[in-house]
C-alpha cells in the first residue's frame, strides 16, 4: 500500500516527553525501543541480501528469502515496541476503524513498517506491481482474500474465464482464508503467490511488511485498487477485477530507528 497524500509523522515529541520524566514505566518503555531498534536492525540487514538487486519484476535469491520468512515467523508485537493497547489498535472518537501505517525503514531497494488495524478495518484490494512482499501478521487475526492475474495465454480455450468484461482482466484466486498470528510468513512475487490482496481485521491485528521494489509513481509503479466480480462459471475460482479509484485513507507515523545503514 503506498503512503501518498497521508499524514507521516515522528513519534520523536512522545519520546522526549519521556525522558524529561524518568519513571519506572518510563524505563521499560525506553528497554523495549532499544530491544525493538535491534529488531528492525535484523529485519533491515537480511532485508538487505533478499533485495540486493530488487528491480521491478525480479525474483529474490530462494536462500534469503526462507531466511528473512524464518526471522519473521518469530517476530512479536512486542518484538518491534508495539502493544496492543495502543490506540492504532482501535476506532477513532467517530468509530471509524481507521488503519496507521507505522514507517521503520526506507531504502530505494525496500521498504519495512507495520500496518495497524482495528476490528473491521479494511485494506482494500490492491496490487503490487513487479514487487516481492513479506507480511507476517504480528497480532490478531484477519480475513485474506487474494488474487493473481491471468495470462492472456493461460486464460485462452477456458470459457469461464475468457468472456472479457470490458475494462476488466482476469485473476485467479489464490487465497481466501483466515490468518492470525500463529500463521507463518506469507510471501507473494510479482506474477504468482496472491500479487493482488485484501485485509479485513476480524480483531484488532497488526501485520509487518516488508516490500520491495518500492512502488514508484514516476515509474508507472503506483498502487491501483480493483474491484472484483466473480467470473460466471469459474467455481469461483476466477475473478474481474476492475481498477476503482483510491478512496482508501491511513495515518502514517515514521518510527524512526537508528538503523545501521
Ligand atoms: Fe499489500
Amino acid at each position: 500500500m503506498p503512503l501518498g497524500g497521508n499524514r507521516l509523522s515522528s513519534s520523536s515529541s512522545k519520546k522526549s516527553r519521556r525522558r524529561q520524566k524518568p519513571s519506572a514505566a518510563a524505563s521499560e518503555t525506553t528497554a523495549l525501543v532499544n530491544s525493538s531498534t535491534r529488531t528492525i536492525q535484523s529485519v533491515y540487514d537480511i532485508s538487505r541480501k533478499v533485495f540486493a538487486v530488487a528491480r521491478p519484476g525480479f525474483l529474490p535469491p530462494k536462500g534469503s528469502v526462507a531466511e528473512l520468512s524464518r526471522f519473521l515467523n518469530d517476530l512479536t508485537l512486542q518484538d518491534v515496541g508495539l502493544d496492543a493497547n495502543m490506540p492504532f489498535f482501535r476506532a477513532d472518537a467517530q468509530g471509524h476503524p481507521k488503519v496507521t501505517y507505522l514507517h521503520f525503514a526506507d531504502t530505494p531497494k525496500f521498504t519495512v513498517g507495520v500496518f495497524c488495524l482495528p476490528r473491521s478495518a479494511v485494506i482494500p484490494l490492491h496490487n503490487h506491481p513487479g514487487m516481492t512482499v513479506f507480511s507476517k501478521i504480528l497480532l490478531g487475526s484477519m480475513h485474506i482474500t487474494s488474487y493473481d492475474w491471468v495470462k492472456p495465454q493461460a486464460a485462452s480455450g477456458a470459457t469461464a474465464t475468457t468472456t472479457q468484461e470490458a475494462g476488466a482482466q482476469l485473476a485467479q484466486l489464490k487465497a481466501e482464508h483466515e490468518y492470525d498470528a500463529s500463521s507463518k510468513t506469507m510471501v507473494l512475487y510479482p506474477e504468482e503467490g496472491g500479487n493482488l490482496h485484501r485485509f479485513i481485521a476480524t480483531t484488532p491485528c497488526a501485520v509487518l511488511d516488508v516490500m520491495g521494489p518500492p512502488y514508484r509513481r514516476d515509474q508507472g509503479r503506483d498502487c491501483s485498487y480493483y474491484n472484483a466480480v466473480a467470473a460466471p462459471g469459474g467455481d469461483g475460482q476466477y475473478a474481474w477485477l476492475r481498477e476503482v479509484p483510491c478512496t482508501f485513507d491511513l495515518d502514517a507515523f515514521s518510527m524512526r530507528p537508528r538503523i545501521r545503514e
